[in-house]
């Protein structure tokens, strides 16, 4: 049979990883497909840069356009990133009937409602596996392996440049901009790290994973991001101390209320698998009501991990170039009818969680008194308390404190009135807990 010609769009991190796999594992692959897999061209910005991968056998354009309306070209493989020129040249393959392959979970996040649905009304698969935890096929999972399931709640170490650097500086002590930069010689980062560290590149993901869970259309912008730049070593010591890690974690949940879709920094217990999961590791969680809690583990980022996802998906589309266009695995999971917005997404306000929370205090009689107090006032109970030892001649001293599950308005309102007592000294540091309790 005819070989299937792909153009990869972008040969970097990890359109080279690609291209390698395919080429080492060539022949079982084919006998995977049913067919030969064969890059015949790609795009880069410039040719004279050199590739991890051999060029020798790829037609090198600087033009993706080339690819795209190239009338060989069967599958395009997009591996540039971003949002703005990616878009383009999807929607522009999907026009020219080609089918499509994307490690991109910020186009996908931002813009996968109107590329599906310009892949649906022109019969082809966009498929995205790669997007989400580099090389765990947990879309897979979620999208078929769990359909019988109706999901409760899913939770995510989906960053892996995050998770490197937090084990970094808790397992070696290391400095927040020195591990990073070693992420971005791994080839771990995002072109721009700050997606990273700010956790927009796990709310990409997490948007991605509450879309196929839940059966709800993709909506990035309801996504609560927060990064892990304010962590301090210091709380990493003291969350060790309590017997929790702290982890950048993605949590989706359909509650009563409505659905939480939120990226924070998070205080787990060291006994939970998922709190051991370290380095440029990933895992999620996913709870199931039939099948209970499921744990999904492996590399999150880097070349062959994540051309390992883009690969599967190359090899899916191939089985699927001969399938009637309607009875395919719906993209996101349920079918395109019943995607529906029905289920309202939550405000962090709206939000239940625990709290870890680090304050300097004055170090006299009645001040954890009057921070119970307040708490108490708004119904929050405290799990445990401890003061660091201090000297009597120690102006200050430092009070750690763990909640039970509270309202996160409840929080801010009780954290506002704590930082505005005389004996207070500057912001409290909080950072929510989840026990992952299954
Ligand atoms: P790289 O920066 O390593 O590679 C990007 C490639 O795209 C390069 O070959 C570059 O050309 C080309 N390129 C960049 N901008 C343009 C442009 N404006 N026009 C044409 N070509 C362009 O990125 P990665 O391989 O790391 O990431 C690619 C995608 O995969 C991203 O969407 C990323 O989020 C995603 N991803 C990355 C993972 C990883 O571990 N790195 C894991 C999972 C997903 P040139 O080489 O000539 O500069
Ligand atoms: N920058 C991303 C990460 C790449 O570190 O997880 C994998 O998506």
């Amino acid at each position: 049979m005819k070989p299937v010609n792909v153009g990869i769009l972008g040969l970097g991190t990890v359109g080279g990883g690609t291209a390698n796999v395919l080429m080492r594992n060539a022949e079982e692959i084919e006998r995977r497909a049913g067919r030969q897999i064969q890059v015949s061209m790609a795009s880069v910005r410039s040719v004279s840069k050199p590739r991890i991968c051999d060029t020798s056998h790829i037609e090198l354009t600087e033009d993706p356009f080339d690819i795209v309306n190239h009338p060989d070209i069967d599958i395009v493989v997009e591996l540039i990133g971003g949002d703005t020129l990616a878009r383009e040249l999807v929607l522009q393959a999907i026009a020219n009937g080609k089918h499509v392959v994307t490690a991109n979970k910020a186009l996908i996040a931002v813009h996968g409602n109107e590329i599906f649905a310009a892949a649906e009304k022109r019969g082809v698969v966009v498929a995205f596996e790669a997007a989400v935890a580099g090389g765990i096929a947990i879309i897979k999972a979620i999208r078929e392996g769990l359909a019988g399931n109706r999901i409760q709640w899913l939770a995510g170490i989906i960053n892996g440049t995050s998770n490197f650097i937090l084990t970094e500086m808790r397992d070696k002590g290391r400095g927040f901009s020195d591990v990073l930069q070693e992420a971005q010689a791994l080839g771990y980062a995002e072109a721009d790290p700050t997606f990273d560290v700010e956790g927009i590149d796990a709310a990409h993901k997490l948007t991605i994973l509450c879309s196929i869970a839940f059966g709800v259309p993709l909506h990035f912008e309801k996504a609560v991001t927060e990064g892990i730049s304010s962590i301090t070593p210091t709380d990493v010591s003291y969350a060790g101390r309590l017997g929790y890690r702290i982890k950048h974690l993605g949590i989706t949940r359909r509650t009563d209320a409505g659905i939480e879709l939120r990226v924070h920094p998070t205080l787990i217990p060291e006994r939970r698998l998922i709190a051991n999961v370290d380095g440029v590791m990933n895992a999620v969680l996913v709870v199931g009501d039939a099948v209970g809690p499921t744990l999904h583990y492996g590399a999150g980022a880097g070349a062959e991990p994540t051309a390992s996802a883009v690969v599967a998906d190359l090899v899916d589309v191939t089985r699927a170039l001969t399938t009637d266009p309607d009875n395919r695995v719906p993209h996101l999971a349920f079918q395109t009818s019943s995607i529906n917005d029905s289920i309202r997404f939550l405000a962090m306000d709206e939000v239940k969680t625990a709290y870890y929370l680090r304050m300097c205090v004055s170090n006299r009689p009645g001040v954890l008194a009057e921070i119970t107090r307040i708490l108490g006032d708004r119904g929050i109970s405290i799990k445990a308390i401890e003061q660091m030892e201090a000297s009597a001649a120690e102006a200050n001293v430092t009070v750690i404190l763990l909640t039970d599950t509270c309202l996160e308005k409840d929080m801010n309102e009780a954290l506002a009135s704590i930082e505005n007592l005389p004996t207070s000294q500057g912001a409290v540091i909080r950072i929510r807990v989840e026990s992952l309790n299954a």
